[in-house]
């Protein structure tokens, strides 16, 4: 049996498919795997083990055709899960394995933000520093601050209890509990973005929200960049709605709205949330067992379903 890998995982994920006794077809490349060559490079396959960057979809199910797709991320928006459940094709995913990394990365960014890091390094480089001044940089004290956490679930809670080291106090909206969005954006310091992308969620953070966040607050998305609208986005910050925003993901990766990258008060990175290495390993050594279970006729390690 062929398995299509659509880009480079650590290699432990591919040993295992070949010591499992399946022929695995690797897209070499560092760059996305264009979808004529997704389309072309499934046929024969009957496992996929896709990337979040790949759009998943009827036709590459029927490519195949495809009895499972093994997705190399926890969040699946990009795969056609009602196409799939059509099809009786399984989709996997990897929760568990990167909610530290992830909940790491949220600190980082949060602490990055709060104590304005990438525009003190700018300022040192650029031979501004003069000197200790008593008014240099100053920025917000997380101690008292309060986070307001949008989908408490895995990572979300995870950045709950690293904030609440610091000192913050917790407040939370998700789809069963704790406060209405409105609420929270009203009364948030840091506003920290932990939901799945789904029609429900798609720009969540739309021009209305950000104008009701406080004039001083902070936003930070490290779940699905269309979870805000990063046109509204990029306004909020050149006019001053709210303080800053520190962002992994986009709505169009790679590409960045070009107004965010002129804003000074955002940290922006490319996406790099789970990427440790322990992380990394561990995704694709799930995805792959994921696939092997599935293809051995054994129940899917982690299934998702509509
Ligand atoms: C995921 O798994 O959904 C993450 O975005 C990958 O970093």
């Amino acid at each position: 049996m062929r398995i299509l890998v659509t880009q480079i995982i650590d290699p432990v994920g591919i040993e295992r498919l070949q010591a499992a006794g399946f022929t695995v077809d690797v897209w070499p490349e560092s760059t996305q795997m264009p979808r004529e060559v997704l389309l072309e490079r499934a046929v024969g396959c009957t496992g996929l083990l896709s990337m979040l960057t790949d759009r998943v979809d009827g036709p590459i199910m029927d490519a195949g055709p495809l009895r499972v797709v093994a997705n190399h991320a926890v969040g699946c928006d990009n795969i056609d899960l009602e196409a799939a459940q059509a099809r009786g094709v399984v989709v996997t995913n990897t929760p568990g394995v990167l909610t530290d990394a992830t909940a790491d990365l949220t600190m980082a960014l949060i602490l990055s933000l709060a104590r304005r890091l990438s525009e003190a390094e700018s300022f040192l480089r650029d031979g501004r520093f003069r000197g200790w001044r008593p008014t240099l940089l100053r920025g917000m004290d997380l101690r008292g601050a309060t986070l307001g956490i949008v989908g408490l679930g895995r990572i979300g809670s995870a950045v709950a209890d690293r904030a609440r080291a610091f000192g913050m106090q917790i407040v939370h909206s998700s789809r069963t509990s704790g406060l209405s969005m409105p609420a929270l954006l009203e009364r948030s310091d840091v506003v920290s973005l932990h939901c799945p992308l789904t029609p429900q969620t798609h720009h969540l953070i739309d021009r209305d929200a950000l104008k009701s966040m406080k004039r001083s607050a902070l936003l930070i998305n490290t779940s699905r960049g269309s979870v805000v609208d990063e046109a509204a986005l990029a306004d909020a910050l050149h006019q001053g709605w709210i303080a800053g925003a520190g962002l992994d993901v986009f709505e169009e990766e790679p590409t960045v709205h070009p107004a965010l990258l002129d804003c000074r008060n955002v940290v922006l990175l490319p996406h790099v949330g789970s990427s440790t290495y322990a992380t990394r390993r561990q995704m694709a050594e799930m995805a792959s067992n994921n696939l092997i279970a599935v293809l051995s006729e054994q129940s899917p390690l982690h299934p998702v379903r509509p």
